[in-house]
């Protein structure tokens, strides 16, 4: 995926704030890219220019590689959302809601048991949101957005309302689920342990840019934060985003 010049402007009380001043990002296909960033920095507001959930004030339009894939009939990528919230639909039991955005004839239940049991809600097919927490609800958030087989996967803080241990859980369920699924990941995070623990790369998002990125992709999974070398960039992370200031 790749963008450039993106920005993106609000109108607040008469005034013009501008949120995205001209970004550069290039996504990679494989590989989990973690955008990382103070809150109210834009990283939302850049997901749902992405996602097309709101229009840039110019820039290029976002393109993604030619490499040749299945696409939706009309030619276009296919980009899954994965929002803070779990957003599942209270009257529809698990199963219902996972494939809500699926086309009926690609509706089948080897598909469905498929992803239960990659996203380990399998037993719970019938349950209403209602009957689960708040990890799992999260899980169904997350079966939605693969059974519609998207091309790239994009995901805003998706962990931030979980307590600490469900949270380092489905931190390691998604790459887990990276690994088998081997999908583009865009994940926005202000967690620098969650930046981390699950990205091949880390983009810093600050002043409305890219600032600067690591590249993690030589450092294997699961990932001890406690090692001298995580430290080390942990170090230089906290001293960019500080820098700031
Ligand atoms: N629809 C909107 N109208 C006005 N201002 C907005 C809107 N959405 C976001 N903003 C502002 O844009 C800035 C960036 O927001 P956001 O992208 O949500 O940040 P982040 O996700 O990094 O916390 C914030 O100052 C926020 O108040
Ligand atoms: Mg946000």
């Amino acid at each position: 995926m790749r963008i450039r010049g993106l920005r993106k402007s609000y109108q607040v009380s008469g005034r013009c704030l501008e949120v995205l001043k001209g970004l550069d990002l290039d996504v990679a296909e494989e590989g989990i890219t973690v955008v990382l960033g103070r809150s109210g920095c834009g990283k939302t507001t850049l997901l749902r220019l992405i996602a097309g959930l709101e229009t840039a004030d110019s820039g290029e339009k976002i393109t993604f590689s030619s490499k040749e894939r299945e696409k939706e009939d009309n030619g276009k990528e296919k980009i899954g959302v994965i929002f803070q919230e779990p957003r599942l639909m209270p009257w529809l039991t698990v199963e219902k809601n996972i494939l809500f955005g699926v086309k009926r004839k690609q509706q089948d239940r080897k598909k469905l048991s498929g992803l239960l049991e990659l996203t380990g809600l399998t037993g719970f097919e019938k349950a209403r949101p209602s009957q689960l927490s708040g990890g799992m609800q999260q899980r169904v958030a997350l079966a939605r957005a693969l059974a519609y087989e998207p091309d790239f996967l994009l995901m805003d803080e998706p962990f931030a309302a979980l307590d600490y241990f469900t949270r380092g859980q489905m931190q390691q369920e998604l790459l887990r689920i990276f690994q088998t699924e081997k999908k583009g990941i865009l994940f926005v995070t202000h967690s620098i342990e969650e930046a981390l623990t699950v990205g091949t790369r880390i983009v810093i998002l600050e002043n409305g840019i890219c600032k600067k990125s690591y590249d993690l992709g030589s450092l294997p999974f699961p990932r001890d934060l406690m090692s001298g070398e995580m430290l080390k960039i942990k170090r230089e992370l906290i001293e960019q985003i500080e820098e700031e200031r």
